[in-house]
């Protein structure tokens, strides 16, 4: 006999591309944003921003603004209340990248910095009453200035997520080996400051009655928020609860708290009304984070055969007055390539500038632009491919920790990404190549990103009409969260995907991790399995002690419940009762488990060292006559586990690709040397790239190799690595079109004029 599939069993949606399940409810405009959230009563703010970037707030005149119609307050440093500060806790505890509260003192320490807050019935009468403030400052020139030196700092210094050493990864002896190289590279590569572009504003909604604070707010870790918050405002963690239903995307600027977040709860507490403040565009530029500029010298030394030999990466990125943002370029430095020798260290330049804050593949971002712009320009010297010398120099192990990698298919992401992009036609001499008159310049580059687990924990309700809920406290920011959790569980249930309900983003659900780090999927995929299991025990328990079940004389060992029905293993599936049948025999409306998993992220003792890799292949055309640049093909291919979601997998990476562009040819925020300011501060003025800067042809191939090192469906992350080194395969693109090295981000049309290639 044949085995048939039991008719009520689904096929699994896992690996299968799945529609995002919110799709409808944004399109049709009822999914609810932060700024959606409106109460009776509710009031508006609108803070008031310093207009020097370094020295002392001496007078605050509010008088004026106070009898403006429908102001309710004008909140300082005098009237706020008290704001305490936060400290750092253990485990994934009290992380914030601006430690100081609003208002603590009278400190300017960079331009924007809020100084005041109206409070009024509308948002307009509180915008009016804010510009009437007028601030009287005792005022120092500010420090934005871009070339970074490193500020004198012990070798172990505080960072926001704990002490680091500032030597990152030491083996062999790095500067005798290259001193003795017979082929070397030693060059600065520079990245500009980058602010992060969400569509979505920043903003909080707070809501105080008194004894319980409820906010609302487009967060990337709520439980994080809520920790924070509770130590601020002196509460209980369970007095505070954190609502994000959706975000309108983050880039890691929603990751952590803001001191617009503490002034919006002071002034609800204070006022006892709901409180709305949504930060302006120019706010987004000045105090929610921004990548740092960095300055990353980078030495290879190689044999004539294209060995590496020696790698050092001494880079320093800019930093707050006050805080201690370590923007780690060196992050991948360590396990890429095979080199017996190497030294990666860092240091940090304090600037009058906000606190920098994680943006999409914080570290490994810039660091692999500067490493793999120094191995295209080391492949150059030698005159070999580098496709070829990353082969060449491609390792057996992790060579940081001598730890086996989990999984790594680099060679054949080379392999793939040369045939699918046709690299073999690549002629290498600068301006070879030529198609309907415009000159093609073609480049490659490696990526890298960490894969790692935070804890996390999910629920799972398995209901009498066959429908099932997953929870969790974790946040979908527009990567495909409510999408992979509505798989999972119905993959694990034996229900469709549109049989799901999932609840995400609110502390009151079980504690999720953080969307950052790429890992929000690889975290919660343990945890949801642990709840699907539970869930199978107690319907088998619940077969076995219901009357009139027929599986009442069986031991529950004996039963197992899969594709959504519990049956006796050895009569198989076909003669099961689907679970919700079974709920209602035995009249229970649902069935709760509750499932939880560990962080792998931090562990001390690791097996296996873990990492998404991939690369990238990059086409530009460039017009000389015109010095018009663009880039007109691209080929990526990415190993990163087992991808859940093809279809919301390859948006991310496509996505990435999107704003590799913008980094590689368009955004930097530049600073005033005068009064400090970010003078770009808007979307007119901060150019990211847009559809008419994207090509047509964007290939992106997934390697699907489930890594079980992770977890038990092999899934890693994918939000970040699709950015990583992709401007360095650009700017090898560009010098292959124009013969120019262009070394500081983004490329500018001045960088190009009168080069060769015309
Ligand atoms: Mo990402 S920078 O971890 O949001």
């Amino acid at each position: 006999m044949p085995t048939t599939t039991p008719e009520t069993s689904t096929p699994s949606p896992l690996g299968r591309a799945t529609p995002r399940v919110d799709g409808p409810h944004k399109v049709t405009g009822t999914a609810q944003y932060t700024s959606d959230f409106r109460f009776p009563g509710m009031l508006y703010a609108v803070p008031v921003e310093a207009t020097i970037a370094n020295g002392r707030l001496v007078r605050l005149e509010t008088s004026a603004a106070e009898k403006m119609p429908g102001v309710r307050a004008i909140l300082h440093r005098g009237n706020i209340g008290p704001i305490y500060r936060s400290t750092l806790g253990p485990g994934f505890e009290g992380i914030v990248d601006e430690r100081r509260p609003p208002f603590d003192d009278d400190l300017i320490l960079y331009y924007g910095q809020y100084i005041a807050c109206a409070v009024a019935d509308t948002f307009e009468n509180a915008k009016a009453a804010a510009d009437a403030v007028r601030a009287t400052y005792d005022r120092q020139t500010p420090n934005v200035d871009p070339n970074l030196v490193a500020d004198d700092e012990p070798s172990v210094v505080a960072t926001s997520f704990g002490e680091v050493n500032r030597v990152e990864s030491e083996r062999g002896d790095a500067a005798r080996a290259f001193s003795s190289a017979p082929v070397t590279v030693d060059q600065t590569y520079v990245t500009p400051t980058e602010t992060h572009n969400p569509i979505e504003l920043q903003g909080t909604t707070a809501v105080w009655d008194g004894s319980m604070l409820t906010i609302y707010e487009e967060s990337q870790g709520v439980f994080n928020l809520r920790g924070v918050l509770a130590q601020m405002f002196g509460l209980p963690q369970e007095n505070v609860r954190v609502i994000t239903k959706y975000v309108g995307s983050g880039f890691g600027s929603k990751l952590w708290p803001w001191t617009h977040c503490a002034i919006a709860v002071a002034a609800a507490r204070q006022l006892q009304k709901p409180v709305k403040l949504v930060i302006s565009r120019k706010m987004m530029f000045q105090s929610v984070g921004h990548r740092p500029r960095t300055q990353q010298r980078v030495r290879l030394g190689a044999s004539p055969d294209g060995r590496l030999v020696s790698l050092q990466h001494d880079y320093v990125n800019a930093q707050a007055m006050r805080d201690n943002y370590h923007e780690d370029c060196g992050e991948a430095t360590a396990f890429m390539y095979s080199v017996p020798n190497l030294r990666v260290a860092f240091g940090r330049a304090r600037r009058n500038v906000g606190s920098p804050t994680s943006m999409r593949g914080p570290g490994a971002v810039p660091g692999l632009y500067a490493t793999e712009s120094a191995m295209n320009e080391l492949a150059d010297k030698l005159k070999m491919d580098p496709v070829q010398l990353r082969v060449l120099n491609e390792p057996k192990v992790d060579e940081s920790n001598n730890l086996p990698f989990s999984s790594r298919h680099l060679l054949e992401c080379y392999q793939l990404g040369a045939e699918k992009f046709g690299w073999s036609k690549r002629t290498p001499a600068v301006a070879s190549m030529k198609r309907d008159g415009l000159t093609l310049g073609w480049g490659m580059a490696s990526c890298a990103w960490i894969a790692a687990r935070f804890p996390a924990e999910a629920s799972i309700q398995l209901r009498d009409d066959g429908t099932v809920r997953v929870a969790c406290g974790t946040q979908d920011i527009g990567t495909g969260t409510y999408t992979n959790l509505a798989q999972i569980a119905a993959d694990r249930t034996g229900v469709p995907v549109d049989k799901v309900e999932v609840a995400l983003g609110d502390t009151t659900l079980p504690a999720g991790p953080i969307s950052g780090g790429s890992m929000a999927t690889a975290s919660v995929v343990p945890a949801v399995l642990a709840a699907a299991d539970s869930a199978g025990a107690q319907l088998r328990a619940i077969a076995t002690s219901t009357p009139g079940s027929p599986f009442q004389k069986r031991s529950a060992d004996d039963l197992a419940f899969e594709a959504g029905r519990v049956f006796v293993k050895a009569e198989g599936r076909e003669k099961g009762i689907p679970f919700a049948e079974l709920l209602r025999s035995a009249r229970l409306r649902v069935v709760t488990a509750h499932g939880e998993s560990a962080a792998t992220f931090g562990d001390p003792n690791p097996k296996y060292s873990m990492h998404s890799f991939g690369c990238h292949f990059v086409e530009v055309t460039w017009q000389p006559e015109i010095a018009r640049l663009r880039v007109s093909r691209v080929v990526t291919v990415i190993d990163a586990g087992r991808i859940l979601n093809p279809l919301t997998g390859r948006n991310q990476i496509e996505g990435a690709i999107a704003m590799g562009i913008g980094m590689a040819l368009l955004e930097h925020t530049t600073y005033d040397p005068q009064s400090g300011a970010p003078i770009n501060a808007s979307l007119a003025d901060y150019v990211v790239a847009v559809n008419a800067d994207v090509p047509q042809s964007i290939e992106v191939h997934f390697l699907d190799y489930p890594d079980l090192h992770l977890n038990a469906l092999g899934a890693r992350g994918i939000g970040e690595i699709g950015l990583a080194g992709f401007a360095a395969a650009v700017t090898d693109a560009v010098h292959h079109a124009t013969g120019v090295r262009v070394r500081e981000l983004p490329v500018r049309i001045e960088d190009l004029l009168g080069p060769v290639g015309s």
